[in-house]
């Protein structure tokens, strides 16, 4: 057996309702004066209203940083990270998607007393290596795993660059449904299956693939082909919401370990340009990749196939029925199936395509290797 490692989130809370009890959670660690960094989405949808009472019973400073955006840009984790600083912050609570999520785990490191790395500092893979101050994330999509990985995403002036680092792995997550049953359709649908590419890439990630990765993967898809449709048709239901965070959640603990690959790297670039959301920019491109590693990753896919079909799953090409059955999926949950439906316009192809060659920390982990020309011909039949 190939040696590997695995790290994860220490603690992990999986129970509607459980959100009530984030003071606590606090309290217990200690904690006098927390900073919880969210967005205007989350305040506007009265989410915070089951948590904040607990923070004056347990007599715990509150504050709380809502200037979170979608793909968060430096002077916003800078700005998140001042407020920490000048509140005397003693732990991070990350509450919302993955823009909050990674934003509160930056924080967490930056605002550590006698921290001594700024932002500049801790891009690519095991740079930031001092302390940080203790973090509980709390998802509110379904979809980024981010409350399990050891990762952050930044836009910076360049694009998009990422902070990799087993420091920014949190201490506590909480997964509860209740929180995620007006989440909207499209933004269920796309990190839905944001979460599902994690799992699918880290399947079949070429460098750290492992055993424990490719357990999670494998019941995460199962979770999430599942329920993903009843999330979305059927938002109250939660069973299906629980469900959908636990599959997300397994599928972050997975490509954690096991990194995604090309269909986040030509993603990236999408999202940037086009300001679509993460999950829909890999929704655009993730069949075209499949078919693209087909040749080299047939077995792999057949292997998942049953994840994805269970009982539907018929005798002969299994890698071909999983690739169909999510292209189902996609058409099923009412997302745009092509890129020109996605407001992209041909003439920005080979610039994507250009662009999606940076994204090398990604692709040194796709089955296949991906030339420049690869990526447009991708693009191209994406279109
Ligand atoms: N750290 C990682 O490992 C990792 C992995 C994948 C993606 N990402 C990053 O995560 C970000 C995307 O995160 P995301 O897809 O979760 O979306 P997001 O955090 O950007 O949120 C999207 C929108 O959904 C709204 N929203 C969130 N929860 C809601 C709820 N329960 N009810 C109603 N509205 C709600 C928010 O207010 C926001 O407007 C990107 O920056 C991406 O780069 C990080
Ligand atoms: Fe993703």
């Amino acid at each position: 057996m190939q040696a590997f490692n695995f790290s994860t989130t220490a603690h992990l809370i999986c129970a509607s309702g459980a959100a009530a009890q984030l003071a606590e959670h606090c309290a217990a660690r200690g904690a006098r004066n927390v900073l919880l960094v969210t967005d205007a989405g989350i305040l506007r949808h009265n989410l915070l209203d089951s948590v904040l009472p607990g923070f004056d019973a347990a007599d715990i400073n509150l504050q709380v940083y809502s200037d979170v955006l979608a793909d968060p840009a430096e002077e916003l984790v800078l700005a998140a990270t001042a407020q920490a600083r000048a509140m005397g912050a003693d732990l991070i609570v990350g509450f919302g998607g993955g823009s909050s999520m990674d934003t509160a785990k930056l924080v967490a490191y930056l605002a550590a007393p006698g921290q001594r790395q700024g932002l500049a500092d801790i891009y690519g893979v095991n740079q930031a290596n001092g302390a940080r101050l203790p973090l509980i994330q709390v998802p509110t999509t379904a979809g980024t795993g981010s409350e399990v990985t050891p990762i952050s995403i930044v836009t910076t002036a360049t694009g998009k660059s990422g902070v990799v680092s087993s420091q920014l792995l949190p201490d506590l997550a909480i997964l509860d449904a209740q929180l995620t049953v007006g989440l909207p359709g499209p933004v269920t649908a796309a990190t839905g299956i944001d979460a599902m590419v994690h799992a699918i890439e880290a399947y079949t990630s070429k460098v750290r693939k492992n055993p424990i990765s490719d357990l999670l993967a494998r019941e995460a898809l199962r979770l999430l082909s599942t329920h993903l449709e009843t999330a979305v048709r059927d938002p109250q239901n939660l069973e299906a919401r629980q469900a959908m965070l636990l599959g997300a959640c397994l599928a972050g603990q997975a490509f954690a370990n096991a990194p995604v690959a090309a269909v986040h790297a030509l993603a990236y670039p999408l999202g940037i340009t086009f300001h679509l959301p993460h999950g829909l920019s890999n929704a655009l491109v993730l069949h075209q990749v499949l078919a693209f590693n087909l040749s080299h990753a047939r077995d792999l896919y057949a292997e998942l196939a049953p994840c994805v079909l269970g009982e539907r799953l018929l005798p002969g090409d299994g890698a071909a029925q999983f690739i169909a059955e999510l292209q189902r999926l996609h058409a099923a949950v009412d997302l745009p199936l092509r890129l020109r439906d996605a407001g992209v316009t041909q003439e920005s192809l080979p610039e994507l395509a250009r662009s999606a060659m940076q994204q090398q920390r990604l692709l040194v982990n796709n089955p296949r290797e991906v030339a420049e020309a690869d990526a447009l011909a991708i693009y191209r039949a994406a279109y």
